[in-house]
């Protein structure tokens, strides 16, 4: 009885050791799979090529020195200081990246910089009046509370911004489908929509 008892208790023991052996190198795999992929791309990757690329941003012209495969994003956070622009999946799927270029938003994470030359890039931190006033939809998402953790507002203001002006928020059916590139986490979509809405009557009346 004791004899049988202790050999299913070893079973068991074994059984979930196993499993968690299982477990562990099932939930390893993607990781070393994502370490021998980033190894391949690193051994692959062309040499860096420096190019000298004049950006304007928010009225301002930088020249600048740039490896050619450099985003525009990361020319902005990493190069410029003007960290208002989020990096989020870097991948082209959130939005949080989003600025405007001649007036379409574009997202900065898929965009060489160089790419960039000749337009007219505004970003969050050139969206208020140069004596501080913010802009209508700025003022928008604090008067409807769109935001929790803030880290998607920047791309999302940018975006609101561009959608008011394309004519693409006449309605919240129409706003939630071309806000729709931009994720938030903190799911605060009907404040979104109703910022969007509040600043939209603004900037039609202005
Ligand atoms: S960081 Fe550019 S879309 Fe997510
Ligand atoms: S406010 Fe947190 S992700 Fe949108």
């Amino acid at each position: 009885m004791s004899a049988d008892g202790s050999t299913l208790k070893a079973t068991k023991r074994l059984s979930r050791r196993g499993f968690l052996a299982a477990g562990a190198s099932t939930a390893a795999a993607p990781l070393v799979a994502r370490g021998f992929s980033t190894s391949v791309e690193a051994a692959e990757a062309p040499p860096s090529r420096m190019v000298g690329t004049t950006l304007t941003i928010n009225g301002q012209a930088y020249a600048l020195e740039l490896d050619a495969r450099t985003t525009l994003l990361d020319t902005l956070r990493e190069h410029l200081g003007l960290t208002g622009t989020k990096k989020g999946c870097d991948h082209g799927q959130c939005g949080a990246c989003t600025v405007i270029a001649d007036g379409r938003r574009i997202l900065s994470c898929l965009t060489l910089a160089a790419s960039a030359e000749g337009r007219a890039v505004t970003t969050i931190e050139g969206l208020a009046r140069p004596d501080g006033t913010l802009h209508p939809m700025q003022q928008a998402f604090i008067d409807q509370d769109a935001f929790q953790c803030g880290y998607c507002t920047p791309g999302q203001i940018m975006s609101a911004v561009a959608c008011v002006r394309e004519g693409h928020a006449q309605n919240d059916d129409a706003i939630r489908e071309y806000m729709s590139g931009n994720i938030c986490r903190c799911a605060a979509y009907p404040n979104i929509v109703a910022a969007i809405r509040q600043a939209r009557t603004e900037m039609e009346g202005a």
